[in-house]
């Protein structure tokens, strides 16, 4: 059932026929019944598929594989001898034995629509009929359906499923309009993935910087807990590749929490207590096992001492002890929360100090440069403990906000261009910490999540269990880019809601340990298995205009011999 090449389509790879559809349904998908003798084994789950019908050209996946006999009696009767190199073994199989294929099908398009006509593809609400032939999707199809890379904001992120040479793109630009969420099992390439969509959000950014588009590409705010986003970090196999600070070095600013940054970032972030409030505490009930009574604390003597209630709650002098006595609480639980917080301090001590100046505020600093489209990471160095994690991270992330909201209200009160906030997109690893279903509704980042874009932030989660983060904010993701996932829970919890979840289960399932990615949402126009592009080797580095020291002389030596030959 292969076809002829037709001239369009020479570039494109060979088309590799499934067979045709005889069953299904536009709820659970169709099944095509594998062509003649092929076996399953040549196709494998989340493999990109076309059925061209009637009027229309279906595209989908393949969400299931099966082995099938045409009756009950067939079934009973099957031979119980080696047939697979006899020919009676090649008459039965295909006939009265055979291979199904079950597609979910997400697009259709008219044929006979113009190539380039974008508003063509459309969700598939029908099904196409008996017999319609199901293939493998080719080259021109996948670029049809998810775009040519460096077209518009399309970024290749990896080639789908046993087609290293094509590429499949997200749109950049449609990923960073809404909240979005990488998620997989510890080890699966979450943190791989997010370099590389980060990486291709500070191309893009500097590219409309260099061509004065107009348009307002965001810029980043990364807490980098383990210290692997702004230099070098090890692949497991050994070889070390380069972070973003080494690629955009003049895109990207490393700051790094108090005196002990890994690797000395320019900026060195200091918390004064007056910046903390009882929320940044309470947020960290399960690391600092607080008990219930800890909120009413912290709210009491935020009332009493105001800005300076966590210094006057931590102060070991008798006298500030008697002071507390008469907060109004019961002395017991102001004794607990007292101990508590103390040793919050002892482990944060390298960053919190009695007070700052105005140019070392460290949100002062990344406000500067959100608004310039200087992106940030703040290392944790040292600190890169959950507990220091979460209090940082909060408290600048709410204080930010705070600012957003302002400048966004200004804007709106007076709309002139130069006075809109540039996006922001902060990305936040081990996120299921600040989101929880009890934390979701409290804390900070819970607010950006459900606020959408209205006040120009969102967030770009990274976690490997999404079954604890408040499904709420699961339903407020634009796109989800998934690896590999085998706990019941959080593959439901991946899933939920979206119409989007036929049949995915089944290839989350099956998808590899490492470097393979189920996207669905926003920024593509339809779910897709993605083999994961290899972070820092030599092709992405070249795509991604990085130039080795030694490239770079060997440029600027050519260049003056071009003018010296003038
Ligand atoms: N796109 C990729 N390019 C290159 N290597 C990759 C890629 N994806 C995964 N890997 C390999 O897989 C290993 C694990 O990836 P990564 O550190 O991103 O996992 P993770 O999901 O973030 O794990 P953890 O939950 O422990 O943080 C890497 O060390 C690397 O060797
Ligand atoms: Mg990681």
């Amino acid at each position: 059932m292969s076809e002829p090449k037709t001239t369009s389509d020479r570039h494109e790879t060979p088309r590799r026929s499934i067979g045709p559809i005889i069953g299904g349904s536009l709820s659970r998908g169709v099944e095509a019944r594998l062509e003649g003798t092929s076996t399953p084994e040549a196709l494998r789950s989340g493999q990109m598929v076309v059925v061209e019908g009637e009027r229309y050209d279906f595209f989908g996946m393949i969400t299931d594989l099966a082995l099938r006999s045409t009756s009950p009696e067939a079934l009973e009767g099957a031979p119980s001898i080696d047939l697979r190199d006899e020919p009676l073994g090649a008459i039965l199989r295909g006939n009265t034995y055979y291979g199904l294929a079950t597609l979910r099908l997400s697009l259709m398009r008219a044929r006979g629509a113009r190539v380039d006509d974008e508003e063509a593809l459309e969700p598939a609400r029908t099904i196409p009929g008996h017999f319609a032939p199901a293939r493998i999707a080719g080259s021109a199809d996948v670029e049809r359906v998810f775009g040519r890379p460096g077209e518009g904001g399309y970024y290749r992120i990896g080639s789908p499923i046993e087609m290293k040479d094509v590429s499949v793109c997200v749109d950049l630009d449609r990923l960073v309009e809404r909240s979005s969420g990488i998620f997989g099992k510890s080890g699966t390439g979450k943190t791989f993935l997010t370099r590389l969509v980060l990486a291709g959000i500070i191309r893009r950014a500097r590219l409309a910087k260099q061509t004065s588009s107009g348009t307002r590409p965001p810029t980043l705010l990364v807490f980098d807990m383990h210290n692997e986003y702004a230099h070098g970090s090890r692949r497991e196999e050994g070889s070390v590749v380069k972070g973003l600070a080494d690629y955009f070095p003049a895109d990207v600013e490393v700051f790094s929490l108090g005196s002990q940054g890994s690797r000395g970032g320019r900026f060195v972030v200091q918390i004064p207590y007056s910046q903390i409030e009882p929320e940044d505490v309470l947020l960290l009930s399960d690391e600092l096992n607080l008990t219930d009574t800890a909120a009413e604390c912290a709210y009491l003597a935020q009332a009493r001492w105001g800005k300076a209630w966590f210094q006057r709650m931590i102060d070991p002098s008798p006298e500030a002890a008697e002071e507390r006595k008469s907060l109004g609480a019961h002395e017991q639980a102001i004794r607990a929360f007292w101990q508590r917080l103390r040793y919050l301090h002892s482990q944060c001590q390298s960053f919190l100090c009695d007070r700052l100046s105005p140019e070392l505020d460290a949100v002062r600093q990344i406000m500067i440069n959100l608004r310039e489209g200087k992106h940030t990471i703040v290392e944790f160095g040292k600190s890169r403990h959950l507990l220091q994690y979460m209090f940082v991270a909060n408290i600048l992330t709410r204080r930010i906000h705070a600012q957003y909201t302002e400048a966004t209200e200004a804007y709106l009160a007076e709309p002139k261009p130069g006075n809109e906030p540039r996006p922001a997109v902060i990305v936040l690893e081990e996120a299921h910490k600040f989101l929880s279903p009890t934390l979701a509704r409290q804390t900070i980042f819970g607010t950006i999540a459900r606020e959408m874009r209205k006040y120009y932030v969102t967030l770009l989660i990274v976690d490997q269990r999404p079954s604890q983060i408040d499904p709420e904010i699961h339903s407020q993701l634009g796109t989800k880019l998934i690896c590999h996932l085998d706990n019941e829970r959080d593959v439901e919890a991946v899933l939920a809601g979206a119409s989007a979840e036929m049949g995915l289960r089944g290839v989350l399932a099956n998808l590899r340990s490492k470097q393979q990615a189920l996207i669905l949402g926003h920024a593509v126009r339809m779910p897709v298995v993605v083999d994961t592009r290899t972070y820092g080797d030599k092709e992405f580095d070249r795509e991604i205009g990085f130039r080795t020291e030694e490239e770079r002389r060997r440029d600027a030596d050519l260049a003056a011999q071009q003018l010296g030959g003038l």
